[in-house]
């Protein structure tokens, strides 16, 4: 057997077609017969051939990829979202290029340029820390779709996110419930997400008639940043009874943090974080949280922007998911 690599006219003779019928077959075109399609499915596996998909991009015009940027692959909710959109791209025939930029603007930039010398058809930002004028820049060569933030707005941009500032309110109603008055709220750190959950928290302790100044610490989206944040609010006098904590990852962190000084969970302090990390339902952890549906959210972010490839005449729209409170172990009544 040769050690060349099969082509495209070896599977044609294999299958005893023309090299037309063998390309339309891997287009999946539907003029290609299925008894044709499952002869040269099976020359192409006999063979080893694998489509050269830069080559067919070039001929066709088409990359059938779509470019993600995922904002921070160590929150395990992005895998959560990317699941919903893998799903949709699937269902579509085409496939996802990911990268990520660490929450870097720049990095991120930088790898959408990439993303779009590879020729995706749209780009989906799984949350992003670019400004809106790079992002309406890019929106400007194909359709964007952005999950978890609802703040660009443009014709050539669907977005997909749940109500933060409304998810926030539950979190803080849900405390005051308990009996709480001490709610200390860990942001995010300085971003619109962070902001719309402080936002949501201020609303909700003035309706409590709850002191909210100096309760609010600067975080961070992190394990570490609800680390550090937590001891923060921790040294407070008198101390918080209670954390709302920006999102699930950074109230890992936090938990953490109040273990390592000898207090504990539920019993000393409540949390209560934000997202609804699938994580959070381990017994071990058993976190109290303020769920957005993620998957789904990936699932209809995808949809809408193969809405406009498939027509451009598509209005992008807002779609506007609703946060739901989780009650596990981490929150209960407070003892003051
Ligand atoms: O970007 C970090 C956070 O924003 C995530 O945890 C999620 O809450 C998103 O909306």
């Amino acid at each position: 057997m040769s050690a060349s690599k099969p082509t495209i006219h070896d599977v044609a003779a294999r299958a005893g077609v023309s090299k037309s019928l063998v390309s339309l077959a891997l287009r999946q075109s539907p003029k290609v017969s299925p008894a044709s399609r499952a002869a040269i499915l099976a020359a192409a596996s006999e063979l080893g051939y694998r489509t050269n998909a830069a080559a067919r991009s070039l001929a066709d015009r088409r990359s059938r990829t779509i470019g993600v940027l995922v904002l921070d692959l160590h929150n395990p909710i992005f895998a959560q979202i990317l699941d919903g959109v893998q799903t949709e791209v699937r269902s579509h025939g085409y496939s996802v290029m990911l990268v990520t930029g660490n929450s870097d603007p720049a990095t991120e930039q930088a790898e959408i340029d990439k993303l779009l010398e590879f020729q995706v058809e749209g780009l989906i930002l799984i949350s992003h820390r670019m400004s809106d004028a790079t992002v309406r820049e890019f929106a400007r060569e194909v359709p964007v779709a952005i999950i978890t933030r609802q703040d660009v707005s443009d014709s050539n941009i669907a977005t997909v996110s749940n109500d933060d500032i409304r998810g926030a309110q539950l979190a803080v109603e849900h405390l005051v419930r308990l009996g709480h008055t001490r709610i200390a709220h860990i942001s995010g750190g300085e971003n619109t997400v962070s902001a719309d959950r402080e936002r949501g928290y201020r609303i909700a302790m003035s309706h409590a008639k709850l002191d909210a100044h100096m309760c609010v610490v600067p975080g961070a989206f992190t394990d570490l940043g609800g680390y550090n944040a937590a001891r923060t609010a921790l040294a407070a006098d008198p101390a918080p009874t209670a954390l709302f904590v920006a999102n699930d990852i950074a109230a890992v962190g936090a938990i953490a943090a109040i273990e390592e000084s000898g207090l504990s969970v539920p019993d000393d302090v409540s949390i209560i974080g934000y997202d609804g990390m699938a994580l959070g339902a381990l017994r071990s952890l058993n976190l109290t949280t303020i769920a957005q549906p993620l998957t789904e959210m990936g699932q209809l972010g995808a949809r809408a922007l193969f809405a406009r490839l498939e027509n451009p005449d598509e209005p992008s729209a807002h779609t506007a998911m609703n946060p739901e409170l989780i009650e596990r172990g981490t929150t209960a009544v407070a003892v003051q």
